[in-house]
C-alpha cells in the first residue's frame, strides 16, 4: 500500500494567513497541520508516501520533512502547479502508484481514529470514510442503505440526502488512476474525487466505512480553532511522530 498526503491548493479561506505560508503547515498546537495526516498514515505501517504540494510552497516541505528518514519512512515530493482538484492526485501518482493500492488523505483533515487495520486489511475497489455531521452541503455525502452500502454520493449537495459526510480519507487500487483520467471537470471546474467514488460505486465495488471518533477538516478558521483544543486535549497521546 502506497500512501498519498495531498497539500496543495491556494486555501485562499483562510487568507491572509495562507498568502505566505501553506495551510498544512500552519501549526495546530503543538505540531503542524500536516503532522496529523501523517500520523495516521505512519501509524498504519505504510512506508512510501508521496506528497504533493503547491509549486510555491515546496521548498517549505522539503525543510520540514525532508526524506522521511526521521520517520522511518520515504517521501517523494510532486507538484500540483493548479488547484485542480482532488482527483487529479492520481495523475500527479501515477508512477508512484504503479501496480499499488493507494491511500489518500487531505493534508488539513484530522483523525482521532486509528486506521491501520482498515487499511492492511484492503484488497481491492475502494473504501471511503464516512462521518455524520451537522453541516453536510460542505462536504462529498454519500447516502446508504440499513447495512451502511452506499446508494448515492454527491459532491457538496445544496439538499443533502443524509448527514453522512465523505472524510478526506480514501482507500484505491490501482484502477484509480485510470479512473481520474477519465473524469471530467466538474461545474467549479475541478476533478472531483466523488466522480472516482462514483466509479466504484457503479461496479458495486466501494465500502463505506463509519468514521467512530473525532475528524476534523481544519480548513477554515472555525475548524482550525476547534482543531487546535481538540489537538490539545485529545490528540497528543495519538500520536507516533
Ligand atoms: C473535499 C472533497 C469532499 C470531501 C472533503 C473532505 O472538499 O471534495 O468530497 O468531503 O474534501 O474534507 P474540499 O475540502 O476540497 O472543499
Amino acid at each position: 500500500m502506497r500512501g498519498i498526503i495531498l497539500a496543495g491548493g491556494s486555501a485562499t479561506r483562510l487568507r491572509p494567513c495562507t498568502k505566505i505560508a501553506s495551510k498544512q503547515l500552519l501549526p495546530v498546537y503543538n505540531r503542524p497541520m500536516i503532522y496529523y495526516p501523517l500520523n495516521t498514515l505512519i501509524k498504519a505501517g505504510i512506508k512510501e508516501i508521496l506528497i504533493i504540494v503547491a509549486p510555491e510552497r515546496a521548498g517549505d516541505y522539503l525543510n520540514l520533512l525532508g526524506s522521511g528518514k526521521e520517520f522511518g519512512v520515504k517521501f517523494t515530493y510532486e507538484i500540483q502547479d493548479q488547484p485542480k482538484g482532488l482527483a487529479e492526485a492520481f495523475m500527479i501518482g501515477e508512477n508512484f502508484i504503479d501496480q499499488e493500492s493507494v491511500c489518500m488523505i487531505l493534508g488539513d483533515n484530522i483523525f482521532e481514529d486509528d486506521f491501520s487495520k482498515e487499511i492492511i486489511n484492503f484488497k481491492s475497489g475502494g473504501k471511503v470514510f464516512a462521518k455524520a455531521v451537522p453541516d453536510p452541503e460542505r462536504f462529498g455525502v454519500v447516502e446508504v442503505d440499513d447495512n451502511f452500502k452506499a446508494i448515492s454520493i454527491v459532491e457538496k449537495p445544496k439538499e443533502p440526502k443524509s448527514n453522512l459526510a465523505l472524510t478526506g480519507l480514501y482507500i484505491f487500487d490501482s484502477r484509480v488512476v485510470g479512473f481520474a483520467k477519465e473524469a471530467k471537470p466538474s461545474a467549479r471546474g475541478e476533478l472531483e474525487i466523488t466522480e472516482l467514488q462514483n466509479r466504484y460505486l457503479k461496479l458495486n465495488e466501494l465500502e463505506v466505512v463509519k468514521v467512530e471518533g473525532e475528524w476534523i477538516d481544519a480548513g477554515t478558521f472555525d475548524s482550525l480553532l476547534k482543531a487546535q483544543n481538540f489537538v490539545k486535549e485529545k490528540m497528543q497521546d495519538k500520536m507516533v511522530i
